[in-house]
């Protein structure tokens, strides 16, 4: 009898191991078709569901705070440092070890105590008119605050996080009085009042609004690919990335980013899937369709990308961005751009 209990005992404890959900939970502001192939990919690898949340950036943020101990959320997935930032000041993110991650991610594009990792690269660059630009290969962000730019510029407006996050990193590089004179320069030089996404400056620029606008790399590969009016208009500008002297720093780079949460109900399988985020066949996946770059320099580029050729990237360390993201918003402001 006593042996009976003893195995209908271990039956027990055996069944709830069973039961525990193999289950990891995103929440997720990125939305591409390729995330969900990617998804189903590593639940048959792994046998761990994926339940996938969306939302945008900052509610995804607030319901896990709202949420609590018991939320249910594992891994936030957000596209930019300047917004992943919002969830490390929020708390909510927890720093996780994995010599996985640590080895196939530059430590550039990480958070120094592994609160978040970049799992794509997106490259803040400029595009230009040909015709009017000379010596584009050595244009530079500062460049276009210059005189010579007057009523030649197009950029979005400043409550974008894009913008912010250049910002940030101007800080980070030339300091905050630089970058204030860096901001006012550009004021100054647009060619009209922001209005407006970075794909409106392309076609900007193309139109002969502006010579030159400030826009990331993936809306003209977007364009480029796309349907025949966008990608003539595609074709008629370039895309030069700025900084790329010897002495420079080379082209402001952002991130697609994921961090494990600090109260994640299944943690192991949220480690595990961080860490196939970044294999070399999750990475194409990642940046095939979206055109971003991988992180993982192992993993090759789609052809738009290889199109574009190499180029310089700035090293700075992306926490940066989050850090001088307030500061950025007081320099914008101040230098009245809209
Ligand atoms: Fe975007």
């Amino acid at each position: 009898m006593k042996y009976l209990s003893l195995i209908a005992a271990g039956v027990v404890l055996v069944l709830s191991a069973c039961s525990q959900p193999k289950e990891v939970n995103i929440y997720s502001a990125r939305h591409y078709e390729t995330d969900q192939a990617l998804y189903t990919d590593f639940t048959e690898e792994t046998g761990i569901k994926v339940n996938l949340i969306e939302g945008g950036s900052d509610g995804l943020i607030e319901r896990i705070k709202s949420e609590g101990v018991n939320s249910p959320a594992d891994i936030l997935v957000t596209v930019d440092a300047g917004r992943v930032w919002r969830a490390e000041e929020a708390g909510i993110l927890g720093s996780i070890e994995s010599d996985i991650l640590n080895e196939r991610i530059p430590s550039s594009l990480r958070h120094p105590d592994g609160l978040w990792y970049g799992i794509s690269k997106r490259v803040r660059a400029i595009v230009i008119n040909p015709a009017n630009v000379a010596n584009p290969e050595s244009l530079t962000y500062e460049d276009l605050a210059t005189e010579d730019w007057k009523g030649r510029v197009c950029i979005r407006s400043s409550n974008n996080i894009y913008n912010q996050s250049l910002m940030a990193s101007i800080i980070e590089s030339n300091g905050v009085e630089a970058a204030e004179a860096w901001a006012t320069g550009i004021v100054n030089n647009m060619a009209r009042a922001p209005q407006g996404g970075d794909r409106d400056q392309i076609r900007a620029v193309s139109a002969g609004v502006c010579d030159a606008a400030i826009v990331n790399h993936y809306y003209l590969a977007m364009m480029l690919t796309g349907d025949e009016e966008n990608q003539e208009i595609a074709k008629s500008v370039q895309l030069v990335f700025p900084n790329q002297s010897e002495v420079g720093r080379g082209a402001h780079v952002n991130i697609s980013v994921a961090g494990v949460l600090k109260d994640a109900p299944n943690r192991d399988n949220a480690i595990k899937f961080m860490e196939y985020l970044t294999n070399e066949t999750s990475q194409s996946y990642l940046t095939v369709d979206n055109n971003e770059y991988p992180v993982n320099d192992d993993a090759t580029w789609n052809p738009v990308l290889q199109g574009f050729g190499e180029f310089k990237a700035d090293e700075m360390n992306v926490s940066a961005l989050g850090k001088n993201n307030p500061e950025a918003i007081r320099i914008m402001d101040r230098a009245g751009w809209k």
